[in-house]
């Protein structure tokens, strides 16, 4: 048997075998940032917005616009923050036995992103899926991944959120309230089984309200417009992003102090008793009125969005990354990844690290 058979059936053995561990590790990070950098400047002169509007309004300053001709696609970018996260985590692509891949945005509807980066990094033939939850995306990611990992079909696991949501933004006037807001990247973990039953995810929540599709959605055909739909006081381009920003302001603010709650009590632990809230990345408003409701200090709530906007499944890891980067990570710590988006869906992952 060739050593790249033996490879395979080794990582076939974890998923059948039982065996399960009975916690999980992050043990890796890594991000991938597009070269191109979109200012505020730069939008003011293609649309009728201002840089004071945009800060005092979102926090944000500049994003970054993935570029194909400069060969940034999702898979590539997946790749490299995976790649990087492998690096991190002194291991190599024939390690993983699964990868998850958080993304509203492959390249084409199939193959799968996931498929493509375990191809690209060269994983061999693991299990290789994509997971559509928007913005909440990486989150249940995770969730999942720790669910795989005790019940024993994984042990080494790449857990990737990419997404190049520019694609579907409209440039124009009629879409200044997303393009403000939109940037792209990618951000990867690996998560590794651990024989330690307090690492891993100690609580979680995943919840969606199918009926608000309507608040934020690309629409790819007419037909695909809510009947009641104010296409007057609404002009949306086909394949582009349509948002209700207030709508979904006035329900993130909300929801998201609502989901730190929950979460906190269902393992009884108290606001100030987690290290550090990683949170997605929407509006810097968003982050401050959940901050400010459980008076808890700046450096608890980590805010990037200044320098990226909201990168959709991203966002999350490119929060945890640089923590580890600046060296605030720290194995014992307790971590609560928090997301929500379209859908709507929103959920929660606190983990002892
Ligand atoms: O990750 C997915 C989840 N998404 C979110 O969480 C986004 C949540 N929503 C938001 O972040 C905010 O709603 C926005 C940043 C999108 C908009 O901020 P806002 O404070 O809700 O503004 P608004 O839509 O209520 O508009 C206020 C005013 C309006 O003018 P009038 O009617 O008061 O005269 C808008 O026409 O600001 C105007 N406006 C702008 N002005 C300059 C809207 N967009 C812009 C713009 N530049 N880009």
């Amino acid at each position: 048997m060739s050593e790249q058979d033996q490879s395979h059936v080794d990582r076939a053995a974890v998923q059948t075998a039982g065996g399960s561990c009975v916690g999980a590790t992050i043990v890796g990070s890594g991000v991938a940032i597009p070269q191109t950098v979109l200012t505020n400047a730069d939008l003011e002169k293609i649309i009728d917005t201002s840089d004071d509007w945009i800060r005092k309004r979102t926090g944000i300053t500049q994003r970054r616009v993935a570029k194909r001709e400069l060969g940034e696609t999702t898979a590539s970018l997946g790749t490299k923050a995976l790649q990087a996260a492998l690096d991190d985590a002194g291991m190599v692509p024939t390690d993983l036995d699964q990868l998850v891949v958080a993304t509203i945005t492959p390249d084409m509807p199939t193959p799968s992103a996931a498929c493509q980066i375990a191809s690209d990094i060269g994983a061999g033939n693991i299990g290789a899926f994509d997971l559509g939850a928007a913005c909440s995306g990486f989150v249940f990611a995770l969730n999942t991944v720790d669910a795989l990992i005790r019940s024993g079909v994984a042990k080494n696991v790449g857990v990737v959120g990419a997404d190049i949501i520019t694609r579907h933004i409209d440039y124009s006037n009629r879409g200044r309230g997303t393009s403000i807001l939109f940037g792209d990247a990618a951000g990867a973990f690996i998560v590794k089984g651990s024989d330690d039953p307090s690492r891993g995810v100690l609580a979680r929540s995943m919840h969606t309200d199918g009926g608000r599709w309507p608040d934020l959605f690309i629409p790819r055909v007419d037909e695909d417009f809510p009947s009641d739909f104010d296409h007057e006081a609404n002009a949306v381009e086909l394949d582009c992003l349509h948002m209700n920003g207030r709508a979904v302001f006035k329900f993130a603010v909300s929801t998201f102090g609502d989901l730190i709650q929950e979460t906190l009590d269902k393992v009884g632990l108290r606001p100030e008793d987690v290290d550090h809230y990683v949170c997605h990345q929407s509006n810097k408003r968003i982050l401050d009125a959940a901050r400010d409701r459980f008076g808890l200090p700046e450096e608890k709530v980590r805010v990037n969005i200044d320098r990226y906007g909201n990168t959709v499944a991203a966002s999350v890891c490119l929060c945890f990354n640089e923590l580890k980067t600046e060296g605030r990570i720290e194995p014992g710590q307790l971590v609560m990844f928090l997301g929500f988006g379209a859908g709507l869906t929103w959920g929660s992952s606190l983990w002892r690290l």
